[in-house]
């Protein structure tokens, strides 16, 4: 695979950073849908705000791009706290999250993205932070070396993952609240291309906003990189104003199908059904095939092929649906007679 840019692709190439600042929700009332989520947050909220207390630790789980980032920055905000921004991997001895824990003050909260990524050592000195607040220091080597208890200000650890499935139990319990983001529906992507075009001064009507929310793989992110490369294509083509005819050819031109899939989900069904004879095939296989890393195949791209119905999990691997061969205009072997 070459490195051409993709839509799907999570990283936030530096030319997007200030786009996605720019565009980042600040408070609820701006981050749009995931209701159920943000009405069980704010009850958190007020209730740890009228206690006084630091809010308990909260685990985002949820594929690239659903707001997981957004909605930590949302939570310190709402509380009226500062936030302290890491990663799994940027944590690599203990030392390094035993400074960041006794920077803290108290309420602040520590924002972890991938926290599937911490090594285990570093993850055992957050288990009693997270438990008791304390913190166990070792000081000098060999015979000498005594262990220092200390204790680290209230405050609340928000970790981010893509799959509950790779975070180890003891850590994954000591959170007292876990949100999974799902993929976002059509109307509240309108929603938020529709801010977004507001923001960036983007003239466009409704259904052109809505013909990019149908294609965006129900996440955010891909709508507002959509809009900004429709919106390209609205000016140098037309008279800069999106509509649906508009939006409609620009998406052609990235490549980007009806059913929103992009080359690279393409790519995978193609395979599934062209090289594997529909699968059962597993996902390592795939991806040696493809030349793509595993993690991002299952974590960017088999989950959205998923929720389309378009692949299966079977114990024996990934299969090709039948709405996968519709969608690809290959008849299924054997399809017909599967009817009977
Ligand atoms: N609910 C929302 N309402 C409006 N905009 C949103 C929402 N969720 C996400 N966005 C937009 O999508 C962008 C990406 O969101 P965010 O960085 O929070 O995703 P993420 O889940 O942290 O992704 P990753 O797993 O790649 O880190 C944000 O900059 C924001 O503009
Ligand atoms: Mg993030």
């Amino acid at each position: 695979m070459n490195d051409e840019y993709r839509l799907a692709d999570p990283a936030v190439h530096e030319e997007e950073q200030d786009l996605e600042l720019s565009l980042r929700p600040r408070s609820f009332d701006e981050f749009l849908g995931q209701e159920a989520i943000k009405d069980q947050l704010r009850i958190f909220i007020e209730a740890a705000r009228s206690r006084g207390e630091a809010l308990d630790h909260v685990l985002l789980v949820g594929p690239p791009g659903l707001g997981k980032t957004t909605l930590a920055g949302i939570i310190a905000n709402e509380m009226g706290v500062a936030i302290r921004t890491t990663s799994g991997p940027m944590l690599e001895r203990k030392g390094d999250i035993a400074a960041i824990l006794t920077n803290l003050e108290a309420g602040d909260v520590l924002f972890i993205d991938e926290i599937h990524r911490l090594n285990r050592s570093v993850e055992e000195v957050l288990y009693p932070a997270m438990e008791d607040f304390q913190l166990d220091i070792v000081i000098g080597e060999g015979p000498s070396a005594r262990t220092l208890r200390l204790d680290v200000p209230r405050f609340t650890l928000v970790g981010a993952t893509t799959r509950t499935g790779l975070i180890t139990t003891p850590l994954r319990d000591r959170f007292g609240v876990t949100h999974r983001l799902d993929y976002y529906g059509e109307e509240e992507l309108v929603q938020v291309t529709s801010r977004a075009a507001a923001i960036l001064g983007v003239e466009a009507e409704e259904e052109g906003l809505a013909e990019i929310a149908r294609r965006s793989r129900g996440t955010p992110r891909v709508a507002n990189r959509l809009l900004r490369r429709v919106r390209d294509y609205a000016q140098v083509k037309h008279d800069g104003r999106i509509t649906r005819e508009v939006a409609a050819q620009a998406l052609v031109m990235l490549e980007v199908d009806s059913e929103g899939l992009d080359k690279v989900d393409r790519e995978i069904l193609t395979l599934i059904v062209e090289k594997f004879g529909g699968g059962p095939v597993g996902l390592g296989t795939l991806a040696v095939a493809m030349g793509e890393e595993h993690d991002t195949i299952e974590d960017v791209y088999e989950p959205y092929l998923l929720q389309r119905g378009l692949i299966q999990r079977t114990p024996r691997g990934r299969i090709a649906t039948r709405l996968a061969y519709e969608h690809l205009g290959i008849s299924q072997p054997g399809g017909e007679e599967q009817l009977f």
